[in-house]
């Protein structure tokens, strides 16, 4: 089958499982172009758990198929690539963050989406990309401790200094990677361009950034913006929906790196297939999924 016929017979499919297939910001052109919805870790979650449709198909990476499941159980939770992992949220687990709450018990701890549910379990509160400075702000304890990102951490660090912090030492391997002559070069090819960056990657590089924000502030941030060049610090997935959204803008990605190769594993295949089989499903075992529930609940409660 072509690619055409693939995505019609996906929306096809979807309509006769009453599913809903969002996919987020990094995925594939073509599996962006298939979905219902796309969007950032927060927003896909939020649109899994407000749809009255009976099947979600999460075109992203296990923990974002996992937060659609611990804030809608009653739905059926596709993950179409199950080994979609995301290599930071595997750098802490649970056991891990037990015993570093032992050595901090006065501390509360936020911890980033970008983690596993048993992980979510342990944590006092969550926190995204888009809301983590208005989280850090709106907790009562003075030390935090953030979990898994160190460059996240030391983001909201400086934004929030009246805090103490403790930092995991967890990292995305994509974001980390980016290197301040990438961006200086990138500047001195396009002096007239603005630098967004992802608050995952690091601090030598958050501080060239014109504007620092989610996936999805990105789109808002170049829509908005009258500036026509912008040199985008994040996965390069982003860039077709900012070139759909923005004909006449130009979008720069400063690095070859700029890749999550899990973002990049699903395939149209893959989604018809678990569009065919309702498989594989994402599931949190209750005890687990309710304590991870209430730490996204709090994150949820916070205004923005
Ligand atoms: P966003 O929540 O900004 O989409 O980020 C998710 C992610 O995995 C970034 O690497
Ligand atoms: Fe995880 Fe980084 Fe990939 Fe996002 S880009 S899913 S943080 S590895």
């Amino acid at each position: 089958m072509n690619q055409d016929a693939l995505q019609q017979r996906i929306r096809q499919l979807a309509r006769e499982r009453n599913a809903l297939l969002i996919a987020h910001n990094y995925q594939r052109d073509e599996v962006q172009a298939v979905a219902d919805i796309t969007g950032d870790s927060l927003a896909l979650s939020l649109e899994a758990a407000r749809t009255d449709q009976d099947v979600i198909v999460f075109c992203g990476v296990h923990f974002m198929a996992e937060s659609a499941a611990i804030l809608a159980p009653e739905k059926t939770v596709l993950l179409p690539r199950p080994d979609s992992g995301c290599p930071m949220a595997d750098m802490v687990t649970a056991e891990g963050l037990k015993a570093l709450k032992e050595q901090h018990p006065d501390a509360t701890v936020v911890t980033y989406v970008n983690s596993s549910a048993a992980v979510k379990a342990e944590s006092d509160i969550c926190c995204t990309s888009s809301n983590a400075i208005s989280v850090a702000r709106s907790l009562p304890a003075k030390k935090l401790l953030m979990v898994p990102d160190r460059n996240l951490g030391r983001y909201i660090a400086r934004q929030v200094p009246e805090k103490d912090y403790i930092f995991w030492e967890g990292y995305c391997p994509t974001h980390d990677r980016l290197k301040t002559e990438e961006i200086i070069k990138a500047k001195a090819d396009h002096p007239d361009a603005l630098f967004m960056a992802h608050p995952e990657c690091r601090p030598d590089i958050l501080d060239l950034a014109d504007h620092i924000c989610s996936t999805s502030g990105m789109y808002e941030f170049a829509r908005n913006n009258p500036a026509t060049t912008f040199i985008v610090g994040t996965e390069e997935g982003i860039l077709w929906r900012l070139r759909k959204e923005n004909p006449d803008k130009t979008f720069i990605i400063p690095s070859h790196g700029l890749i999550c190769p899990n973002m990049k594993l699903t395939s149209l295949e893959d989604i018809l297939k678990s569009l065919q089989t309702l498989e594989p499903r994402i599931t949190v075992p209750e005890p687990i999924r309710l304590r991870a529930l209430t730490s996204l609940e709090r994150m949820l409660a916070v205004p923005r």
